[in-house]
């Protein structure tokens, strides 16, 4: 499966969400490849220190993308796609292969509406691929005390786009655990509030790859176990 986080903004959150999810997609049991399709690396530099048996890929253009990625898919379970914050071109070819399209949003009516033109990229490729990728809004950097205003529902209607009931918040345990080498279920209890929302917004975006497991945490041996012993 191919899972495209993508926003032609800047600063939404791809890099903290891709990386995550590749290495929470680890965790599982899962093989997963992490493809950074953005040339400041971010994600990759971070996971190959925070979870260094998620395999790598760095793609620099679109076209690169367009020939790499069908290979790519038959050495995984999963291809998690850092999308660029600029390289449209790189965007709009990840979603012509992505199965699922990921588009993190800032929680501000301005973003929401500045969504709009990447969800044209999106409404484009399901047009020419008869549907897919399926795509779900992902509202990232979330106050404390915001709640989800009249008007940004409204925008989000207005793009018939999907939004995830679950919100990432704006917490400096995200924005610590690249320069640490960590990820935020790693780092301790005081960051137990960063670990369950993120593990709920992935098994909601991904139910089918922890059908299986009941916590992030487990090791990949057992996970692996668990996974075999059901079948
Ligand atoms: N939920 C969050 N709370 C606090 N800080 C966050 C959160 N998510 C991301 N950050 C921080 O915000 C900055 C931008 O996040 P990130 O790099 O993931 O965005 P991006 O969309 O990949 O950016 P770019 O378009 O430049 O690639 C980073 O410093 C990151 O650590
Ligand atoms: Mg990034």
């Amino acid at each position: 499966m191919i899972i495209a986080v993508v926003n032609s903004k800047g600063g939404v959150g791809k890099s903290t969400l891709a990386g995550s999810m590749a290495a929470w997609l680890h965790e599982l049991g899962h093989t997963v490849v992490l493809a950074d399709c953005d040339s400041q690396n971010s994600s990759s530099e971070w996971i190959a220190e925070a979870s260094p048996q998620v395999k790598i890929a760095r793609y620099e253009s679109a076209d690169q993308v367009l020939d790499g990625l069908p290979l790519l898919r038959k050495t995984a379970d999963y291809v998690v796609c850092d999308g660029p914050g600029s390289q449209t071109e790189t965007s709009r070819a990840l979603l012509l292969w992505a199965d699922l399209a990921v588009i993190p949003c800032k929680a501000s009516i301005f973003e929401a509406r500045a969504l709009a033109k990447n969800t044209a990229f999106v409404r484009q490729a399901q047009t020419i691929r008869k549907g897919a990728p399926v795509a779900v809004a992902v509202l990232s950097m979330v106050g404390k005390d915001f709640r989800l205003t009249k008007d940004m529902r409204d925008a989000a209607d207005a793009l018939k786009l999907p939004l995830a009931a679950t919100h990432i918040t704006l917490r400096q345990a995200y924005a610590d655990a690249p320069g640490q080498s960590t990820l935020v279920w790693k780092m301790g209890y005081r960051e137990k509030e960063a670990a369950k929302e993120i593990d709920t917004l992935f098994r909601e975006l991904l139910p089918e790859a922890s059908e299986s497991v009941a916590v992030v945490g487990m090791t990949r041996a057992k996970a692996k176990m668990k996974a075999n012993s059901k079948r």
